[in-house]
C-alpha cells in the first residue's frame, strides 16, 4: 500500500538517508528502530509526504506522492493519514472534543455523524468527562489519548507515530499504545511507529532497523 524505494536525503552536507526501501502493507504495523540520529524521523516524514526526499520515490496505493502538487498531497494526508507525535500537539484554543472532531470537519462529515463518532471514541478512551476541557487543563496522558483519537477518528489508511509514548510514564504510555493498536487493528489502519522501546517494537508485524541512514536489518 505504501512503498518507498531507494530514498536518499541530506540536510546540508549530512547524508541522513541512503538507499532506503520500505514497504507497508494494508493494516500492517511496522516499527522503525535505531539509535538517535539514524534517520527514523526523517524516513517517517518522507513516508508521510511531509518531507520530499532528495532521491527515490514514495508511492501510496500506486500513486507517486512526490509527483503530486502541494494541495493534492495535503488532501491525501488529511484523508488517508493520521499522526501522533511525541507531545500531543492539540490546538490549545479548542476543547478535546473539538480537537478530535477536526479531521471529520475537514472532510465535511455531517455534524450529527461527527458528534456520534467523536463521542464514542472519547468514551472508549476514558475521556468523556474531560471532553469539554482545553488541552492545558488535562494531564499529559489524557492529552495524548485525545491525540490518538484525533489520529484515527477519520479511519485513515495509515497512522504515523513518532515516539508517541516518549513524554509519558510507563503506565500512561502503555495505555496510549494499547488504544492506538486496538483501534488501528479494528479499523484495518496500518501503523508506522518510530520507537526506542524494544517491547513496543516486538508487537509490530515487522521491524525496520536503521543505522546511519541505511536499513541494516528487517525482521518479521
Ligand atoms: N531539519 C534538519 N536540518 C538539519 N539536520 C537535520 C534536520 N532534521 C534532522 N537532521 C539531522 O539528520 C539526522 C537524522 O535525524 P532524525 O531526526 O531523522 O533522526 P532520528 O533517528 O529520528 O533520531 P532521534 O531518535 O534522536 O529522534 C541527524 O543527524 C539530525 O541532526
Ligand atoms: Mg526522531
Amino acid at each position: 500500500m505504501l512503498v518507498a524505494e531507494n530514498l536518499g536525503h541530506a540536510f546540508q552536507a549530512t547524508t541522513v538517508l541512503s538507499g532506503v526501501g520500505v514497504e507497508v502493507r494494508a493494516g500492517e504495523a511496522v516499527a522503525l528502530v535505531g539509535p538517535s540520529g539514524s534517520g527514523k524521523t526523517t524516513l517517517l516524514y518522507c513516508l508521510a509526504g511531509l518531507l520530499r526526499p532528495d532521491r527515490g520515490k514514495v508511492s501510496f496505493q500506486g500513486k507517486d506522492i512526490g509527483a503530486m502538487g502541494d494541495a493534492q498531497r495535503s488532501e491525501l494526508r488529511q484523508r488517508s493519514f493520521g499522526f501522533v507525535f511525541q507531545s500531543a500537539e492539540l490546538v490549545p484554543e479548542l476543547t478535546l472534543r473539538e480537537n478530535v472532531s477536526l479531521p471529520l470537519e475537514l472532510q465535511k462529515i455531517r455534524s450529527g455523524e461527527r458528534s456520534r463518532r467523536v463521542g464514542a471514541l472519547l468514551e472508549r478512551l476514558g475521556l468523556a468527562e474531560h471532553a469539554g476541557k482545553r488541552p492545558a487543563k488535562v494531564s499529559g496522558g489524557q492529552a495524548q489519548r485525545a491525540a490518538v483519537a484525533r489520529a484515527v477518528v477519520h479511519r485513515p489508511a495509515v497512522v504515523f507515530a513518532d515516539e508517541p509514548t516518549g513524554a509519558l510514564d510507563r503506565a500512561n504510555g502503555d495505555v496510549v499504545v494499547d488504544v492506538l493498536w486496538e483501534l488501528a487493528r479494528e479499523q484495518g489502519t496500518a501503523i508506522v511507529m518510530v520507537t526506542h522501546d524494544r517491547g513496543l517494537a516486538s508487537r509490530a508485524d515487522r521491524t525496520v532497523e536503521l543505522l546511519d541512514g541505511r536499513v541494516v536489518a528487517e525482521a518479521p
